[in-house]
């Protein structure tokens, strides 16, 4: 129960890796408020609050909920995601503004307006979504790697301006994880069952890895066993970028 007494709020909270991180918080005794475009997927035990991260209005109403039901924030996962799968050349203005706005306005405003909320926790933890992809590029997601690079910068600075207010600041930056997006990626790419197993065998691990995987680091980042723990982007991703590229001899 490392999370006892502690009030955490996910964006994206009912979507393959949110959803996971809110039944690990509720497993470790948070209060918990799944926030998310619907409740179509309701998790039975977590409150869910309606929420588009685009809307300033939305994100100032979902941080009044909170302050109403328990009067503190302790925990905010930043998780609300989108990716397309383009190059510059085939994205629209549209679809570039929509990733951007999502992914990383998202956080931004979600992230503002939990603020006052988290001061009052006196050991606050933010933890925002970046990926791999923040790191290197894979090809034709072009608007999603540069979305995230930016959550990347964003999470940086959000630790350095507010560490002094007792919030810690982290992004967890995961590589493949089983999720409706990855399954969205293998639907769109033909082959389920080859792609599954190119997508294990580039892993040194040959693995790829699972929303709960995902929660484990994120339950330490929001535990106070890392209050040590800020500014840095986590990557998870079963040691894919840590080689180079084989030769094919
Ligand atoms: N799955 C992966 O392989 C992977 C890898 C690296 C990073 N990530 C990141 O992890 C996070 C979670 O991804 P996931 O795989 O669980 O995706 P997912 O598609 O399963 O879930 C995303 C959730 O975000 C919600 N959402 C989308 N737009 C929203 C909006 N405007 N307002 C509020 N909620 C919104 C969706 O309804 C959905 O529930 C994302 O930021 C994603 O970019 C995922």
């Amino acid at each position: 129960m490392k999370l006892a007494g502690k009030t955490a709020l996910v964006t994206g909270g009912l979507g393959g890796i949110g959803r996971a991180i809110c039944a690990r918080f509720l497993k470790e005794g948070a209060s918990v408020f799944a926030a998310d475009l619907s409740d179509a997927n309701a998790l039975p035990d977590a409150t869910f609050i309606k929420l588009d991260v685009t809307s300033e209005h939305a994100a100032q109403a979902a941080m009044e909920t909170v302050r109403a039901q328990c009067g503190q924030l302790d925990i905010l996962v930043n998780a609300a995601g989108i990716e397309i799968e383009k190059t510059i050349e085939q994205t629209t203005l549209e679809q570039w503004n929509r990733v951007f706005a999502v992914n990383v306005t998202g956080t931004f405003l979600v992230s503002k307006y939990a603020l006052p909320l988290l001061r009052q926790s006196g050991s606050a933890s933010i933890i925002n979504f970046g990926s791999y992809d923040g790191f290197i590029a894979d090809p034709g997601l072009a608007a999603y790697c540069a979305s995230k690079g930016a959550v990347h910068a964003l999470t940086r600075a959000m630790a350095c301006d507010h560490g002094p207010e007792g919030i810690r600041v982290n992004a967890v930056c995961p590589g493949y994880i089983d999720t409706p997006m990855l399954r969205g990626f293998f639907r769109d790419h033909g082959d389920i069952d080859s792609l599954e197993a190119a997508v294990r065998d580039v892993h040194p691990t040959r693995r790829y890895g699972t929303p709960d995987d995902v929660a484990n680091l994120v339950n330490w980042l929001a535990s106070d066993e890392a209050r040590y723990a800020s500014g840095q982007l986590w990557v998870l991703d079963g040691g894919l970028t840590a080689q180079v590229q084989q030769m094919k001899l």
